[in-house]
C-alpha cells in the first residue's frame, strides 16, 4: 500500500502545484489518462486473486476518486483566479469624463443663408433656385440687359467655353441671382413671392471681393404692390437679421436695368470704438439693391405688367455675414483655414436665430 501513498502524495501535489489549465491537464494525463500511472495499475488487477483484487482495487478506486476531486477543486480554483486577475485588468472608470471627438463647425456662410431663409419664410417667402452654370439670356437679356448695354462689362463676367460651332446658347457663370427671378416666374407665374440664396461669380478680388460670393434675392409680384412693401418687408428684415428694435434705411435713388424705379439701401450705423453697431450713429453702410421689377422683365417671363407689378432686391450674403458677425476680411471665408472656421464657425446646435421677432 505504500505504493497508493506515493502515488497519492506525488499527484495530490502536483494538482497542487499545477499553476494553468495545461499543466493540470497534464497531471490529469499522467495520473488518470489511458496511459497513466493509476489507470495502468488499474489494468494490473485482472492478474491479482480476487482477494487482492478486491482490496486494492476498492483503495484504487478511492486514490483515483480522491485525485479526480483534486483536480476539478484545482480547475475551478485557477478559474476563478483568472476571472479576478482579469476583472483587475480590465478594470474601467465609467465615471471618467468622456474624450471629446473632433466636430466641425458651420459655416458663417450656411449660417447666415439659413437665418434670412428663416426669417423670409416667417413673411411668406419660400426658396426658389437656379443653376450657377446660366444661359445669357437669363442672367442678362431677361433681365433687360441687352448685349450692347454697359452692364454688361461691369459684371466681369466668366463666360464658359464653347467650341466652334456649338449650337447651344452661350452660357455664363451667374453674376447675381437675378435670373432666377426669371425662371421663378416662368415656373409659379404671379402672384409670387421668393427668395433665392446661391453662389454668384465675377472676375475680382480684393479685401471685399472674390470671384465666388453668395447673394440672396428676394421678389415679390402682385397686385397694387408698391416700394411702401419694398420698404416694410426690408425693415422687418433687417430689425429680425440684425436683432435690433430700431432699424433705420435709407433709400437712394440708383439705377439697375431690372427696376424702375431703382434704389440702393443703406442701412444706419456707428464705428464708434472700431466696433460697428447697426441702428444708431452717423454714418451709412450700403446692403442692398432693389426696386420695382421692371415691365420688360415681367415680360421676359411671361407675366403681364399690365395686371401684376411688385419689387425685387438682391443683397450679398457674405456681406451682411461680415457685418453681423464682425468679420473682417471677406477672402478668408473661403480659405478653408481650419483656424477661422473654428473661430467664427457655428455649432450644430445654433439654431438660426429670428431673436428681434417680426412685429406684425
Ligand atoms: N443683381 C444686382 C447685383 O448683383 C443686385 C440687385 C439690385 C438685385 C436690384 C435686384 C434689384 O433684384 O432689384 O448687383
Amino acid at each position: 500500500m505504500t505504493d497508493l501513498d506515493t502515488l497519492r502524495s506525488t499527484y495530490l501535489a502536483r494538482v497542487a502545484d499545477a499553476s494553468d489549465a495545461n499543466a493540470l491537464e497534464e497531471v490529469r494525463l499522467a495520473a488518470l489518462g489511458k496511459k497513466g500511472e493509476i489507470s495502468l495499475k488499474m489494468r494490473e488487477l485482472g492478474q491479482m486473486s480476487p482477494e487482492e483484487r478486491q482490496t486494492t482495487g476498492a483503495a484504487l478506486n478511492r486514490l483515483r476518486d480522491e485525485i479526480d476531486a483534486a483536480l476539478r477543486g484545482k480547475k475551478v480554483a485557477l478559474e476563478d483566479a483568472a476571472l479576478d486577475a482579469r476583472l483587475r485588468e480590465e478594470w474601467l472608470d465609467v465615471t471618467l469624463p468622456g474624450r471629446p471627438r473632433p466636430a466641425g463647425t458651420i459655416h458663417p456662410v450656411s449660417q447666415v443663408t439659413e437665418e434670412v431663409t428663416a426669417i423670409f419664410a416667417d413673411m411668406g417667402f419660400s426658396v426658389a433656385e437656379g443653376p450657377q452654370v446660366e444661359s445669357d439670356w437669363f442672367n442678362f437679356d431677361a433681365l433687360n440687359i441687352p448685349p450692347e448695354h454697359p452692364a454688361r462689362q461691369e459684371h466681369d463676367t466668366f463666360f464658359m467655353a464653347r467650341a466652334a460651332g456649338d449650337p447651344r446658347p452661350p452660357h455664363v457663370l451667374r453674376t447675381h441671382t437675378s435670373p432666377v427671378q426669371i425662371r421663378a416666374m416662368q415656373d409659379q407665374g404671379a402672384p409670387i413671392r421668393v427668395i433665392a440664396p446661391g453662389r454668384v461669380y465675377r472676375m475680382d478680388m480684393d479685401q471685399t471681393h472674390t470671384p465666388m460670393f453668395h447673394q440672396v434675392e428676394g421678389l415679390t409680384i402682385g397686385q397694387g404692390i408698391s416700394m411702401a412693401n419694398l420698404k416694410w418687408t426690408l425693415e422687418e428684415f433687417c430689425r429680425a437679421f440684425f436683432e435690433v428694435d430700431e432699424v433705420e434705411l435709407r433709400f437712394r435713388a440708383s439705377h439697375f436695368p431690372f427696376t424702375e424705379p431703382s434704389a440702393e439701401v443703406d442701412i444706419r450705423c456707428s464705428w464708434e470704438g472700431g466696433t460697428l453697431k447697426i441702428g444708431q450713429g452717423d454714418s451709412w453702410l450700403e446692403i442692398l439693391g432693389s426696386g420695382m421689377v421692371h415691365p420688360k422683365v415681367l415680360e421676359a417671363a411671361g407675366v403681364d405688367p399690365n395686371v401684376w407689378q411688385g419689387f425685387a432686391f438682391g443683397m450679398g450674403i457674405d456681406r451682411i455675414a461680415m457685418l453681423k458677425y464682425g468679420i473682417p476680411d471677406l477672402r478668408a471665408f473661403f480659405e478653408s483655414d481650419l483656424r477661422w472656421l473654428r473661430h467664427y464657425g457655428f455649432a450644430a446646435g445654433d439654431v438660426p436665430s429670428v431673436a428681434g421677432g417680426l412685429s406684425r
